[in-house]
């Protein structure tokens, strides 16, 4: 049976008071489970997180052989030890974006690859030619054909290659490659994102020899063979820089268990610039506003790692919305990432786009408006923006934000606010006040 379309109905105006255990990242365990095909052994990976993007990747596992199943709510066990077959399932593979994983982590083991060009909720046009040229350096022969990338390899050597931008899927596709190739792989210009630390923690937790992630120069020393073993992912940044931005949208006092501060050290800073007050902790942090103190105006530019997350740059804007004053966003990862304009502008935010900028000028308030989550974090950014609205919001699409929220809507409602989810076909009850 197809799935039923769901959408968040959203009263907007409560601050968010309480506190909330984060999950697992998002863009961590994408990763972790395609590596998991290296291992001829069992991977027991902890601190799961329960979304789609995960779904999608076991049934894309399961029907490459390999033995998913899960320990408890949060433990996934992973077999791929009878993984025969290096054929990604075409449709299953286009539902996500970090399927291009597969790519390197099957090339890896079998020197074969057919996995299908990745979905996902694209914002934008995202290519894969870094990936490819780095599978070509090592060695293989890849060619796109109906869609399909297929690639091939007689034997994968290491090498030196420098990325010609600190892709992080480059980064970890190439890391996934190269780790049962022959000799050592350098990859210098590497991306450092936390999640690509946590996949390198992975692989060498089941016997890689991966020198360097989270720096500049990642050296991968090929080994034979992996093994089995246990992983606990880390937190998730975003999630947790998504309900920092909340926090500090609606005001309240909100504890954030179970994040690592340092890898949101760039976002605290613009949470601070903004007027709310971040309290760091060993592995929690406090997020609190007077919600009738003023939200202050503020400039961001994206950047990769340890620089300020393009994952989180609208979330920011759905705050800057309602700030004291004109904010710029100069986004420099994907130059024409703002979906999420139109939408908050039905919400009555002013703001406007001019190539890779947008120019928000605070306004007072936002109304309550039909929305659509047109991507993962356009929909995470509309509900922050329901949240501080007057009257009601639907937000329509909401499978998107489910492909990278867990239980956002339970987290949110502990919190105070006023979230329902109904049937996507349920009549609107947006209040449009039109006078
Ligand atoms: C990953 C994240 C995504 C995040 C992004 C930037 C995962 C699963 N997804 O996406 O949430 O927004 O990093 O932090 O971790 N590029 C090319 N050719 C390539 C690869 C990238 O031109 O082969 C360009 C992209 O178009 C973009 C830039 O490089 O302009 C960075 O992209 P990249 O870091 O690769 O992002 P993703 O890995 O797709």
């Amino acid at each position: 049976m197809p799935e039923k379309l769901k959408k968040y109905v959203i009263s907007g105006g409560k601050p968010l008071n309480g506190e909330v255990s984060l999950s697992g990242g998002k863009n961590a365990v994408v990763g972790i489970i395609p590596a998991a095909v290296l291992v001829k052994g069992v991977c027991v990976i902890e601190n799961v997180p329960a979304i789609n993007d995960v779904a999608d990747l076991v049934d894309i596992m399961k029907k490459m052989g390999a033995d998913v199943r899960y320990l408890d709510e949060k433990t996934l066990r992973i077999d791929s030890t009878n993984v025969v077959s290096y054929v990604a399932d075409y449709d299953a593979v286009r539902k996500l974006r970090a399927s291009y994983y597969l790519i390197g982590a099957l090339l890896g083991r079998f020197g074969h690859a057919r996995v299908g060009l990745p979905g996902g909720c694209d914002f934008v046009e995202r290519p894969i030619d870094y990936h490819i040229k780095g599978f070509e350096a090592l060695g293989a022969i890849v060619d796109i054909k109906h869609g399909i990338v297929v690639a091939d390899a007689e034997k994968l050597t290491g090498t030196s290659m420098n990325l010609d931008f600190p892709s992080v899927g480059a980064t970890v596709n190439i890391m996934l490659a190269a780790v049962l190739a022959e000799g050592l792989t350098v990859i210098e210009n590497a991306g450092k994102e936390p999640h690509i630390v946590d996949i390198a923690n992975f692989l060498n937790a089941m016997g890689a020899q991966i020198k360097g992630a989270g720096t500049d120069v990642i050296k991968i020393k090929g080994v034979a063979e992996l093994h089995g073993g246990h992983y606990e992912i880390i937190p998730d940044q975003i999630e947790a820089g998504t309900f920092m931005a909340a926090a500090a949208a609606a005001g309240g006092r909100v504890i954030l268990r179970n994040v690592i501060p340092k890898h949101l050290e760039s976002i605290s800073a613009k949470i601070e610039e903004s007027g709310a007050k971040v309290e760091e902790f060993d592995d929690y942090l406090i997020v609190s506003r007077d919600a009738d103190s003023p939200i202050k105006n503020l400039n961001i530019k994206t950047l990769p790692y340890p620089g300020f997350p393009t994952d989180m740059q609208s979330q920011m804007a759905a705050l800057l919305s309602r700030a004291g004053g004109t904010s710029i966003i100069t986004e420099t990862i994907f130059s024409h990432r703002f979906k999420y304009v139109d939408e908050l502008r039905r919400m009555g935010a002013k703001m406007t786009v001019d190539g890779n900028i947008c120019v928000i000028e605070g306004v007072d308030k936002l109304t309550g408006a039909s929305v659509r989550a047109c991507d993962l974090r356009t929909g995470v950014t509309l509900v922050i923006a329901a949240l501080i609205a007057e009257g009601i919001t639907e937000i329509s699409d909401v499978r998107y934000i489910e492909r990278g929220y867990e239980n956002i809507v339970d987290k949110l409602r502990s919190l105070g606010a006023d979230i329902k989810v109904v049937n996507d076909d349920t009549p609107a009850v947006t209040e449009t006040k039109i006078s």
